[in-house]
């Protein structure tokens, strides 16, 4: 059954294209930044510490991947916390496991992250790795924190999305790359409605395959 792995850095647009790449072909999605995000805020909700590896593994382990939500698990130091523990090898490979198990879903799925199609699907059906700008990315980033009525500096915003890119791609574990048969779409210059037309005529070619 197919497995689409769509990989790229934060702010990048993919969730929305995974999203609607999983209802075209009524596959299920997984957003697997989520999976980091639920972990880190057991961790903080239960007062625990997170530097050490094997509380958080812990957690990890126990974790259920159903009713994972982005609105409530999309708060900065969610983000940051999340970040932090997934340099942590054990915390990746129990959250790793999990996402293979829900990768063999049928009829098919759609997993997005950073490490898909390196290291939780290398044999997907096909992968897609997402990119824009990092001025772009902050850019959509801003414009989503005010449509949403917060108050945001673009500048921070800037900063931020450069420290993520950096922690995502400097780790040693799973650090954040294309993989070597992923087609790149940089979408610095595209609508979403572009992005999306796309992303689906190199999954629908794929999958004729
Ligand atoms: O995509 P996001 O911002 O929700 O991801 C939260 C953190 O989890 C981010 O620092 C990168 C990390 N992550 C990861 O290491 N591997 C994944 N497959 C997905 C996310």
């Amino acid at each position: 059954m197919p497995t689409i792995a769509i990989d790229g850095p934060a702010a990048a647009g993919k969730g929305t294209l995974s999203r609607r790449i999983a209802e075209l072909y009524g596959f299920h999605h997984l957003d697997t930044g989520l999976t980091y995000r639920a972990t880190a805020k057991a961790l903080l909700d239960g007062g625990l510490p997170l530097d050490d590896e094997a509380v958080a593994v812990e957690v990890a382990r126990n974790l259920d991947l159903s009713g994972l939500d982005r609105a409530v698990l999309s708060a900065h130091e969610i983000g940051e916390a999340a970040s932090k523990i997934a340099v942590m090898p054990a915390v990746r490979r129990a959250l790793v496991e999990a996402q293979r198990a829900f990768a063999l879903r049928q009829p098919g799925t759609v997993l997005d992250g950073r490490d898909i199609g390196t290291v939780v699907c290398p044999d997907a059906t096909v992968k897609l790795f997402v990119t824009a700008s990092p001025e772009v990315r902050a850019r959509r980033r801003y414009d989503e924190i005010i449509a949403n009525g917060g108050k945001a500096d673009y500048d921070a915003v800037y900063e931020d999305v450069r420290r993520r890119d950096e922690r995502d791609m400097g780790r040693a574990d799973s650090p954040l790359r294309p993989a070597e048969n992923a087609h790149l779409l940089d979408t610095s210059e595209m609508s979403i409605e572009a992005a999306f037309l796309a992303a689906k005529s190199i999954v629908d070619a794929a999958l004729k395959q």
